[in-house]
């Protein structure tokens, strides 16, 4: 049996990744369909019943950082005991609304919790797994900023400022920079046609 393949999206609040996440699916679905294999879409924090209670906590409790790091985690060891890894046995493919990346980004770059703390939580939840592949959507903090302004009731990190998304932003690219191999950038300031375009290309290589 062919294991599937594990692909993620990332970017911060306002890049706009969730826009593309249906129409990708559907595309990547067009693409393995003939094989017999299925694309599961999931997210973090969430994916499983469990998850999605600690998804409630964590975007509307205040909490001490390391506790947020470490409910991340949780959640994500649980997806992927539960969704993640049966899924990949079977030879079907992830997608994934966010993943580790964003746990470096957000609480390790956002709020400055020390980097080798997360790698050996990241070492102790995932082993050595990755995803194969990660799209990250990339916007300058004023751009995002300007489309969170559309968001009625934002969350605890909707309502961060725009230096907490800089740094956010500033670890993700460097988290791109340490592995160009798993890394597609997305300039996302681009129109939805543009950006769409490139997916197909990326579609295309996968
Ligand atoms: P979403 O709005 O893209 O679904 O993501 C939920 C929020 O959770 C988003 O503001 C980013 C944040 N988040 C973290 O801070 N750390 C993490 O590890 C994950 C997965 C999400």
């Amino acid at each position: 049996m062919v294991r599937g393949r594990f692909i993620t999206f990332e970017g911060i609040d306002g890049a706009g990744k969730t826009t593309h996440l249906a129409w990708f699916r559907q595309r990547l679905d067009d693409k393995i369909a003939a094989t017999g294999r299925s694309v599961v879409i999931t997210r973090e924090p969430g994916g499983t019943t469990l998850g999605e209670s600690l998804r409630d906590l964590l975007l509307n409790q205040p909490m001490d950082l390391e506790t947020e790091a470490l409910l991340m985690f949780a959640a994500r060891r649980e997806h992927l005991a539960q969704i993640i890894e049966p899924a990949l046995a079977r030879g079907d493919w992830v997608l994934s609304d966010r993943f580790s990346d964003a746990t470096f980004a957000y609480q390790g770059g956002g709020r400055g919790l020390p980097r080798d703390k997360l790698e050996a939580l990241e070492r102790w939840v995932q082993g050595g797994f990755q995803p194969d592949l990660t799209v990250l959507f990339d916007v300058p903090t004023d751009v995002a900023s300007e489309r969170r302004g559309a968001v009625r009731s934002p969350d605890k990190f909707e309502s961060e400022s725009d230096s907490f998304f800089s740094r956010t932003r500033a670890e993700y690219l460097r988290r791109a920079a340490e592995s160009p191999e798993r890394f597609v950038i997305i300039d996302a300031t681009q129109t939805i046609t543009n950006i769409q375009k490139q997916l197909e290309a990326v579609i295309a290589s996968i």
